[in-house]
């Protein structure tokens, strides 16, 4: 079983059908939806003898909700009209009428994560989404801090984005600036999660269900930053890694990028080695060739000499911020990390970041853009 029965019941036509069409054009996978807006069939449907059924969801307005409660052995929950009214309610459960569709099925999941409900219908339905199709981990690493991971992850998870692909964005940086590109409003962010995974919740799936933030525009799906940098100051290597585990079974996300921090720690490397490509992002010069040659000594040290190998060898070297003219720097300049080589040079491009419309975008029309688009063809 992997749908979930929702009947919506609310005098309100209009907002009946609006909430219906997006649980039906998008939410299809989850839910089978009925609806009563007819004050008589309403009547009828609660005064109905027949056994109701027991795993459905009742999303129930004020005026009918106590009749449906009484009645009712399936999941309820009161529709307010009011936010104070879901402030207040001490028992029962109840979400804000008036949100966007999937704020309104974010919360609803909420609730059954809280209330462990139903957990395995909703593992098993998301888990059956886009079925056989390719699933990867991209992590975007670097130890030199400004040279383009974010500005690379970004722009690679809206090229594929627009190529029609489900992509998921994980911001894994000390002070994230995920707000300068992704727009959410969720009050739940990566914390939480980290919370969540700490406590082995057996509703995981869920939780990262009701937590995750959806970009509007680009439609990219991304978690809100940590409350605090010190969050990764902690090892949360275990709890990582079993985040990546449970976005992967989701099957939701055709690619999910990962956005490093510069630092070579036991969360890094943890989530370095459960990556399935890793893009090494460097410049052409010195810096570079100093914090590389430290990266591969740090491995040395950190590492098993099977894991360093294996984690060399899944490196792909990106070479971001290129001249046109090709410096001859001599052979110093010369990073190797493993025999594939460079696969990608990125251009140094003026005024990629851009302010349009009220948001920061990054310029994709441009040579950086099309460096992206050629890059990740090899994935
Ligand atoms: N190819 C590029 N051309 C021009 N500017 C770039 C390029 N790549 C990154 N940048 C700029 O470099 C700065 C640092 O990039 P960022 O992605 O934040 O680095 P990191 O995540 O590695 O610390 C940003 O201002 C970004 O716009
Ligand atoms: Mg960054």
């Amino acid at each position: 079983m992997g749908k979930l029965n929702l009947v919506i019941i609310d005098r309100d036509i209009d907002y009946v059908n609006c909430v219906s069409d997006y649980l039906i054009s998008e939410q299809a996978q989850n839910f089978f939806v009925s609806t009563y807006t007819e004050e008589s069939a309403i009547a009828e449907f609660i005064a109905a003898e027949t056994e109701m059924i027991t795993d459905g969801i009742f999303l129930v307005c004020r005026e009918f909700y106590e009749q449906v409660l009484q009645k009712e052995k399936g999941f309820v929950i009161l529709l307010a009209d009011e936010v104070s009214i879901v402030k207040q309610k001490d028992e029962g459960r109840a979400i804000y009428k008036y949100q966007y569709g999937n704020r309104l099925v974010a919360e609803i999941l909420k609730i059954f994560a809280e209330e462990g409900a139903l957990g395995n219908t909703f593992n098993n339905g998301f888990a059956r989404k886009a079925k056989g199709k390719k699933h990867k981990i991209i992590g975007v690493y670097s130890p030199i801090g400004g040279v383009g991971k974010t500005t690379i992850a970004v722009g690679a998870c809206i090229q594929s984005a627009w190529e029609g692909k489900n992509v998921f964005y994980l911001n894994l940086e000390n002070i994230a600036t995920t707000p300068l590109y992704f727009q959410g409003k969720q009050e739940e962010s990566l914390s939480n999660i980290l919370y969540y995974l700490k406590c082995n919740s057996p509703n995981l799936c869920l939780q990262i269900e009701g937590a995750k933030c959806v970009d509007p525009l680009y439609n990219i799906h991304f978690f809100q930053p940590p409350d605090s940098s010190y969050d990764f100051t902690e090892d949360v290597s275990q709890e990582l890694c079993c985040l990546l585990q449970e976005l992967r079974k989701s099957r939701q996300y055709d690619l999910i990028f990962i956005d490093f921090s510069s630092a070579i720690n036991k969360n890094n490397l943890a989530v370095l080695r459960n990556c399935d490509d890793l893009l090494l992002v460097a410049e052409e010069n010195f810096t570079s060739v100093v914090k590389i040659k430290c990266l591969l000594k740090e491995l040395h040290l950190l590492l098993s000499r099977e894991e360093e190998t294996e984690l060399r060898e899944r490196f792909n070297l990106v070479l971001n911020k290129t001249l046109h003219a090709v410096v001859d720097n001599g052979e110093e300049l010369n990073i190797t990390i493993n025999q594939k080589g460079v696969l990608s040079r990125i251009p140094l491009v003026e005024n990629l970041t851009i302010f349009q419309d009220g948001v920061f975008k990054l310029d994709l029309n441009s040579s950086f853009g099309k460096a992206i688009y050629q890059l990740l063809l090899n994935f």
